[in-house]
Parts: structure tokens; C-alpha cells; sequence
């Protein structure tokens, strides 16, 4: 495609009113048309930003591509009628509610061969991004992604948060896939009901032995998002909220004859951060260079489910166990 690509939004909410504006800022494409069915919200974000608004997208005339943030249990139905439309699509993460419609999506997007990125936006953490370029062997990692109760999201923390840090750490394990298994708890009032869990922990192994244990919590007192990688020689900390990382070499450790205590020698490195671009932005220039066919559609494509099969995994293995 030689032209400016004509986007159309779908879903303005939360995250559809940032991709609004990150749509709107790019000089890569064109921000058509937002489709919201809340008349209200739609008519304010494409006001906003000075483009047309729809409560549907029709037959999507006119547009090249469709960036998708409506909500989850939205997904599908709108991801599917995109593609039977033969539109190069961006689906907020997760790609559907059920592992199966992923599944199909995956499948016809190959079929038609037509583009299916999957908004899983820590990928672009300018943090993340820095460290690919330097972690080597990877022995151990700790994902850690709690933050307090939003009534706002419907669906249960596992598909919601856990599978971004699921996503990173098989891209940093550099290996093979070998099992997950996992367990998930119900606190909140509403969360027992309709059976969306509020916490998810798992355990991811990989062929070259590495393990990953991820913890995710959708009401705990605090936002956190961390990740520890331990390599042979090395502990890597990346922050992924504040966008640093912390590496960390152990040097020596001594009970003081003089002094009471524990006194442990360990060098510090703080690494340059290499990237300052907004991940929302970042995730746009790589949709663009799908849209634009300089990036390569199918190995994105086959990035998608991965992170996806091992959530349900975790989720079938968790729902083994008894709900108390
Ligand atoms: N990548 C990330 O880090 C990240 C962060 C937050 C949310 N998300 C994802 O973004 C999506 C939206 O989340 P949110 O927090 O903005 O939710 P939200 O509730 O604030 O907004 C969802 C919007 O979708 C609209 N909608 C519902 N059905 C629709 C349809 N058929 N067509 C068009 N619009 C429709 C709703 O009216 C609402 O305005 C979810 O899939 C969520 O998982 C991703």
C-alpha cells in the first residue's frame, strides 16, 4: 500500500479513547471513523479528535484497516465480520474470550491471508524492547502483574493480565513450550458469580528446563508490574510500570567478625533504555508495517496464540481444582 491507510476504531472506551489518540497523532495513517454503540461516547472521542462517528461499521467502505478496542466478549463477532471483509485487523488483547475462537480467528485470518495482529502491548515496553537486545540463557522467571479491583472489566484477570506476562516470558525463555499448569482464586463479591477469577498463578515449564512462575491479581492494594529473568550470571529486574531495568551479580556474602549482621556484596548495573516511544505508538508502527507489507504478517500472526493456549491451559488445569 502506497497511500496513507484510512483506519477505522472500534470501541472507544478506556483503551479505545488512548488508541484514539495515538491514531490520531500518527503520520502513517489516517484515523477515519471511530464505531462505538454508546451514542454518547462515540460522538465525544470522534469529536475530539475531528472524524467521523458510527454505531457499527457497515461494510467498511473506504477503510483499509480496523483497529479493535471494543470489549472482550465484542471480540469475536467484530474480529470475524472484519475479516470476512478481507481488512487488515488489530484486536486488543485478548484476541477473543475462549481459547477456541482465537483459535478460529488465527485460522481464518491464515485461510484468507489476511493480517491479525494482536494488541499484546508490553511486547513494545521500551524496558522490554531493551532487554531482548542483551538477555542471553534464561534459567528462572518471576512475572509479577497485581493491581486493584476495576468493576469496569467484566472478564476474569487470567485472559486480562496474565497473559501479558505469559506472552514476555515465553518470548525471554527462548525455548520451547513444555506444560503450564496453574491455580486461580475467587474473592470479590461479584467475582464467585460469574466465575471470573481475581487472582491466577502459573507455572510455565520449557524444553531447556527454564520455569516460569507468573502472578497475576486483579485486587490487590497496589499496582505492580515486574519481571526477573535469572540468568547463569545474572538477575535482570525489569519494571515494566516505571520502564527500567535493574541487573544484578552477586559478588560475595560475610557474617562480620566486628559488627553483628549479614553483609552481602552485589554490583549493580542500571542499562541505558534504549527506546522512548509510547508502546501504544510503537504497536501502531508495527501494525502500519504490516498494513504496509514490510513487516511480516504471517510470523505476527503466528505470535498470537501461543500466549493465548498456555492461559487456557492454566485455566483448565486451575478449574480442575475445587472453588471455595
Ligand atoms: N493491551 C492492554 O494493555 C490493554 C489494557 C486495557 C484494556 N485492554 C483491552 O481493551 C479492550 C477494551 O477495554 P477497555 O478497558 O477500554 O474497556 P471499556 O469498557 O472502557 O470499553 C469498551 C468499549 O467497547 C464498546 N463496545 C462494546 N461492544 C461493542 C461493539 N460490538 N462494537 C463497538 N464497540 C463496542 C463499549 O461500548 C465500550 O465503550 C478489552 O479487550 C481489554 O482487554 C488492553
Amino acid at each position: 500500500m502506497t497511500t496513507t491507510p484510512k483506519i477505522a476504531l472500534v470501541g472507544t472506551g478506556k483503551m479505545g479513547s488512548l488508541h484514539a489518540r495515538v491514531l490520531a497523532q500518527s503520520a502513517r495513517c489516517e484515523l477515519v471513523q471511530v464505531v462505538e454503540p454508546r451514542e454518547d461516547q462515540g460522538r465525544e472521542v470522534a469529536g475530539r479528535f475531528g472524524v467521523d462517528w458510527a454505531p457499527d461499521f457497515g461494510d467498511l467502505a473506504g477503510i483499509d484497516a480496523v483497529v479493535v478496542a471494543a470489549a472482550t466478549p465484542a471480540h469475536y463477532e467484530i474480529a470475524g465480520r472484519v475479516l470476512d471483509l478481507g481488512k487488515p485487523l488489530l484486536v486488543e488483547k485478548p484476541l477473543a474470550t475462549t481459547y477456541a475462537q482465537s483459535e478460529d480467528l488465527v485460522q481464518r485470518s491464515a485461510a484468507s491471508g489476511t493480517p491479525l495482529m494482536c494488541g499484546l502491548l508490553e511486547r513494545f515496553n521500551p524496558a522490554v524492547r531493551t532487554a531482548r537486545e542483551f538477555v542471553g540463557e534464561v534459567w528462572q522467571i518471576n512475572g509479577l502483574r497485581h493491581s486493584p479491583f476495576v468493576s469496569r472489566i467484566p472478564t476474569g484477570v487470567a485472559t486480562d493480565l496474565l497473559i501479558h506476562d505469559v506472552d514476555l516470558a515465553i518470548g525471554f525463555a527462548g525455548s520451547e513450550l513444555s506444560g503450564a499448569k496453574g491455580e486461580f482464586g475467587y474473592f470479590h463479591p461479584t467475582s464467585k458469580d460469574n466465575r471470573a477469577e481475581d487472582s491466577a498463578e502459573a507455572v510455565l515449564r520449557f524444553a531447556s528446563g527454564a520455569v516460569a512462575t507468573i502472578s497475576a491479581s486483579r485486587i490487590s492494594q497496589r499496582k505492580v508490574r515486574q519481571l526477573s529473568l535469572l540468568e547463569p550470571e545474572r538477575l535482570i529486574e525489569i519494571d515494566l510500570l516505571r520502564r527500567d531495568i535493574t541487573i544484578y551479580k552477586h559478588i560475595d556474602d560475610d557474617m562480620p567478625s566486628d559488627r553483628d549482621g549479614y553483609a552481602q556484596q552485589t554490583v549493580i548495573e542500571i542499562p541505558t533504555i534504549r527506546y522512548s516511544e509510547e508502546p501504544l505508538a510503537a504497536q501502531l508502527g508495527h501494525f502500519l508495517d504490516i498494513v504496509a507489507g514490510t513487516a511480516d504478517a504471517d510470523v505476527e500472526r503466528d505470535s498470537i496464540l501461543p500466549a493465548h493456549s498456555v492461559v487456557h491451559e492454566v485455566g483448565v488445569s486451575a478449574q480442575a481444582q475445587p472453588v471455595v
